[in-house]
């Protein structure tokens, strides 16, 4: 893997499998009386976020503390950036006070990759912009994952405000990695204009594109993103492109329903498909999160090697064998004293 996490592109179907199946391991953490790992003691981590979050923010938080890191959290408001302080000049305090990883979400596309020209520490782009979201992509994938053998075929819907998501970039980079088929689902004004390059196929009928899909995947409405009138009304939008009880039913048995949240029901997701218990995913995607970037700030900061299956995409099995070969190795050092 890269030194830094700043674009879901920048993982091949190795790194994929890798996360996911080192997330796989450190979740038993979490079902634990004591809900830690000494794995990154003295390892410090921070949360800079110059945007709201709260799933992103605070399963980032709860990750690097239940693998024993030092947390600070850092928002815009309330710090110096308020008086003016540029971003490089925030980076750059941050890196004399020691920090190993910082953990960015940004309103600007591209900050993440700025940061990490200033800086020593390990960048992850907790989402930038428009552009790209890639641990929420990984732990997307960790969710199908659960629920599904294979990526290879495994057909994807993401549907809604794909312009402005960086939910969805990262997202088609990662499954069309693995080998899954992405349809971009939206009315042509909410996607991006060389869309036809980025490997998915392309349908603005929801109706016709739900009964094929395994997963189905809506995107928030961005309205505070959104300049001009991509639609007529609210009330429009939710007709032709919101997963109402007729179009759940309209879907395959076995298919799932997915969200990143924070969700606007009654828009993009009536309230009854949001709170399935049978059809919807997205309380185990919000679980999910925090095993994840568990996975990945360990193998970014801390964890040893993790031999790949060959450098391709490989068997989930070899994979885990290796995660789990590292996680246990961890452990063991972690009984042996300090490390
Ligand atoms: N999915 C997501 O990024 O949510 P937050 O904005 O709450 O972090």
């Amino acid at each position: 893997m890269n030194k830094h996490l700043l674009s879901a592109g920048d993982l091949s179907a190795a790194d994929i499998t890798r996360v996911l199946d080192t997330a796989a391991h450190l979740a038993h953490v979490t079902d634990r009386a004591i809900k830690k790992l000494p794995t990154l003691r003295g390892r410090t981590v921070c949360n800079l976020f110059f945007e709201d979050s709260t799933r992103t923010r605070i399963s980032f938080e709860l990750a690097a503390k239940r693998l024993s890191a030092d947390v600070i959290n850092f928002s815009a408001r309330g710090s110096s950036v308020a008086k003016g302080e540029s971003l490089k000049d925030t980076a750059i305090t941050l890196e004399a006070m020691g920090v190993d990883a910082i953990v960015i979400r940004h309103g600007a596309s591209g900050a993440p990759w700025r940061l990490a020209e200033w800086v020593d520490a390990v960048v992850v782009n907790a989402g930038d912009g428009t552009h790209e979201h890639p641990t929420q992509a990984l732990l997307d994938l960790y969710t199908m994952r659960q629920r599904f053998p294979s990526f290879d075929g495994l057909r994807v819907a993401i549907v809604g405000d794909v312009l402005h998501s960086r939910v969805a970039r990262s997202n088609v980079l990662a499954l069309t990695t693995m080998g899954a088929e992405v349809t971009l689902v939206a009315p042509p004004t909410l996607l991006p204009a060389r869309v036809d390059g980025w490997g998915a196929t392309v349908s603005y009928d929801l109706d016709a594109v739900l009964p094929k899909q395994d997963v189905v995947m809506l995107l928030r409405m961005q309205l505070e993103r959104q300049r001009a009138g991509f639609f007529p009304s609210l009330r429009e939008y939710a007709r032709l492109y919101g997963l109402d009880a007729r179009r759940l039913d309209a879907m395959a048995p076995h298919a799932i329903v997915m969200h990143p949240g924070p969700m606007n029901r009654g828009v993009e997701i009536a309230a009854d498909v949001a709170d399935s218990i049978e059809r919807s995913v997205i309380a185990s995607q919000v679980t999910n999160g925090i095993s994840v970037r568990m996975g990945l700030l360990y193998l970014l900061l801390g964890g040893p090697a993790v031999a790949g299956p060959g450098g391709a995409a490989g068997s989930g099995a070899t994979g885990q064998d290796a995660g789990s070969a590292a996680v246990a190795a961890a452990g063991a050092r972690a009984r042996g004293g300090p490390w």
